[in-house]
């Protein structure tokens, strides 16, 4: 795994608007991010934990929403405003509630919740990150790279489902894919990012509870082990800067093996 004291310095001079940093992947890349030279704008609707990661990294912390428009909009002329540019939008934040289950369970007050938090802020965050990056290539030739937290479940089918999550995750992909499509020749790259299972709290909660769960799914992961959030990290570092130049609209894979998958070792 990365050495953090060992990482390049790819970012210099750019600022990185990362949502959902106060946590996770969010909180291991705004690490990453800084740790390479970046401005980084921590957002979070967790005032807490969004300001303590902005700390840590001598970033901006923005509390905010990610449904909500204005909110949105407020937090790229934030970033603008503070450091001049905004070059990186991580389009991070995202929700898999116990509510959000089989498709014969799930109501659709938690399918809603899901696709606004999951979707509807990726819609929103690209909205609002894409004008700065537009302008930014008209006046200095340099664009912009997006990153939009998808997830491997957007390629692949769970028997253990989570629906709305699942199309979510979906949506953020082929969105992903057309605004890749849509603004290659202004400068702008988008990506989306499809992580496979990270050993978050959570995850790590969940399956010390329930070792069976942990080996129905670590059966399928040739690695035989879930991602550390900072590979995950490492990941976003490389598609937000210029070393993946030539990577667009693209479902950019950090996930041991699984998608590529049909018998794994035992
Ligand atoms: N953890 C995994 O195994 C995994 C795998 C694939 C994809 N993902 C995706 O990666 C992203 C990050 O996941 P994580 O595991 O680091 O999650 P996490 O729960 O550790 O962190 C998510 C952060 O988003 C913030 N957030 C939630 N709702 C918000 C809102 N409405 N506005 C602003 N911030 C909000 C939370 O406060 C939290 O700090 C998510 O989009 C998730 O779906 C996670």
């Amino acid at each position: 795994m990365t050495d953090q004291t060992a990482v390049c310095r790819r970012l210099v001079g750019r600022t990185a608007v990362i949502t959902g940093a106060g946590s996770g992947i969010g909180l291991a890349t705004a690490r990453r991010l800084a740790a390479e030279g970046a401005n980084v704008v921590c957002a979070d609707i967790d005032e807490t934990a969004g300001k303590a990661a902005a700390e840590e990294v001598g970033g901006t912390f923005v509390q905010v929403d990610v449904t909500d428009a204005e909110q949105v909009e407020a937090l790229y002329k934030t970033a603008f405003d503070t450091y001049g540019s905004v070059d990186v939008a991580f389009n991070n934040a995202g929700i898999s509630p116990p509510d959000d289950d089989s498709i014969l369970t799930t109501g659709l007050d938690a399918w809603k919740r899901v696709q606004e938090v999951n979707l509807t802020s990726v819609y929103l965050c690209c909205k609002h990150a894409l004008p700065y990056m537009q302008r930014q290539f008209e006046q200095t030739g340099r664009g912009g790279s997006i990153i939009n937290t998808a997830s491997f479940v957007a390629v692949m089918g769970a028997a253990t489902s989570q629906i709305s999550y699942t199309a979510s995750k979906g949506g953020v992909l082929a969105m992903s894919r057309e605004l890749g499509v849509q603004f290659a020749r202004e400068g702008i790259r988008v990506n989306a990012l499809c992580p496979g299972p990270v050993n978050t709290p959570l995850l790590k909660e969940l399956f010390a509870k329930d070792p069976e769960r942990a080996a129905r799914r670590l059966v399928h992961v040739p690695v035989g082990r879930f991602a550390e959030p900072e590979e995950i990290a490492a990941a976003v570092a490389f598609l937000a800067s210029d070393d993946s130049s030539f990577v667009n609209a693209a479902e950019f894979l950090v996930d041991g093996g699984i998608a590529g998958a049909y018998v794994t070792p035992v």
